[in-house]
């Protein structure tokens, strides 16, 4: 347990008033769909300007699965967006690593930024077709179990079931 406060709301990521939102990417860094389209359409183009320099500088291959970087939020309320990339769900083999990855990596930038607020999207639960439920787990239990100058961490649930998903695990 860290003395960080969680919270789980209901929503859209991209019109939260914190200071940091994460963003489920891809290795690109280039833009998708899902919570990545949302942030690129409604941030606008400042946000993939700092995406591209990164790639022709500290990510030439893209970034890793599980790994973090911050850039600017562009226009949305939020002073940064940090752009995580989680692992693709796979029934033969364990990539739950690479997911808690995602969250303690996101929480280490956080810090580094001096962000005290950050939200976070339930990260491989859409596109890379990680089963809710367990997607929930792995978020709570890692986000509770990381040590962070973060003081709340935000939850925002895109519908009713990921918002189920992660309530009933907050109660565990
Ligand atoms: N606010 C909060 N949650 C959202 C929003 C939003 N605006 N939009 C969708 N979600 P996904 P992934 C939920 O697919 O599984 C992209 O193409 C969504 O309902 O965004 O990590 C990237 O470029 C789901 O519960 O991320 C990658 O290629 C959760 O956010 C790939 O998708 C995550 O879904 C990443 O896939």
């Amino acid at each position: 347990m860290t003395g960080t406060r969680v919270v789980f709301v209901q929503g859209d990521i991209t019109r939260q008033s914190v200071d940091a939102i994460v963003n489920a990417a891809n290795s690109s860094l280039l833009g998708g769909g899902g919570v990545d389209g949302a942030i690129h359409r409604r941030g606008g183009p400042a946000i993939l300007a700092e995406c591209r320099a990164l790639r022709a500088s500290r990510y030439g291959k893209g970034l890793p699965t599980g790994q973090a970087v911050a850039t600017t939020a562009g226009e949305l309320d939020a002073r940064w967006v940090i752009h995580t990339v989680g692992p693709v769900w796979s029934a033969a083999e364990d990539r739950t690593a690479l997911l808690t990855s995602c969250y303690r990596e996101s929480l280490r930038v956080a810090d580094e930024l001096g962000a005290r607020t950050l939200a976070f999207p339930a990260v491989s639960a859409g596109v890379y077709r990680w089963p809710m439920d367990d997607a929930a787990r792995v978020a709570v239990e890692t986000v509770r179990n990381t040590p962070t100058a973060v003081e709340e961490v935000r939850f925002v649930l895109f519908d009713d079931r990921a918002y189920g998903a992660f309530a009933r695990e907050a109660g565990r």
